[in-house]
């Protein structure tokens, strides 16, 4: 069996990572592939249960998704993490620990603070605006942009299910899965 790959959605809280993510991963699965989500918030109920918003608690739970994740790309699988992933070096963990394994794909899902409050889908942005949650993401907490992702989706110039076409293309470019719907 061939190894697999982690398609490794970073990104602000509300940017679009899980919507992206949920879009492209049925249709891997209709092209025969084994796809499994690892998503922040699932996680934090489980692995990460108990963990914070200190550095040192993201850079766990980002090591420990990244762990699991080449786990699963050793076995094949398509690998969907959405996570904020705030730091570029435990990003690089993630992608060492991955790239043993399988194919690491960084998608950085660039949505800016404005939009993300604007959406404000889970109701955060005000209270982090307001001071209610400390150390938010992009408001009150560090968010280190990719330098070099594999792909770079500006999701105020795209719908979701553009967003996830650009992504299926460029994993056809990479040649990580097959273009033929598998029967
Ligand atoms: S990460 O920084 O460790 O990668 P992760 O993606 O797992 O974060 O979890 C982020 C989610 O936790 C957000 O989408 C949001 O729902 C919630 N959350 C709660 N508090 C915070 C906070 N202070 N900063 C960012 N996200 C938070």
């Amino acid at each position: 069996m061939s190894n697999g790959f982690t398609l490794w959605f970073t990104g602000l809280s509300g940017a679009g990572k899980t919507t992206i993510a949920e879009l492209v991963g049925p249709e891997l699965e209709r092209r025969g592939l084994k796809v499994e989500y690892l998503d922040g918030d699932v996680v934090r109920t489980h692995l990460s249960k108990g963990l914070g918003f200190s550095k040192e608690d993201r850079d766990t739970n980002i090591e420990r998704i990244g762990w699991v994740a080449s786990r699963l790309s050793r076995h094949g699988a398509a690998v969907l993490v959405s996570a904020i992933s705030p730091y570029e070096e435990t990003r690089r963990k993630a992608r060492a620990m991955v790239a043993e394994h399988g194919t690491f794909v960084e998608v950085f899902v660039a949505t800016s603070v404005d939009e993300c409050a604007r959406r404000d889908v889970k109701g955060l942005y005000e209270k982090a605006f307001s001071g209610e949650i400390k150390e938010f993401t992009g408001v009150s907490d560090p968010y280190e942009e990719p330098a070099e992702p594999e792909l770079r989706i500006d999701t105020e110039e795209h719908e979701p299910a553009e967003s996830a076409e650009i992504v299926l293309g460029k994993l056809d470019a990479l040649g990580l899965i097959p273009s033929q719907v598998t029967a």
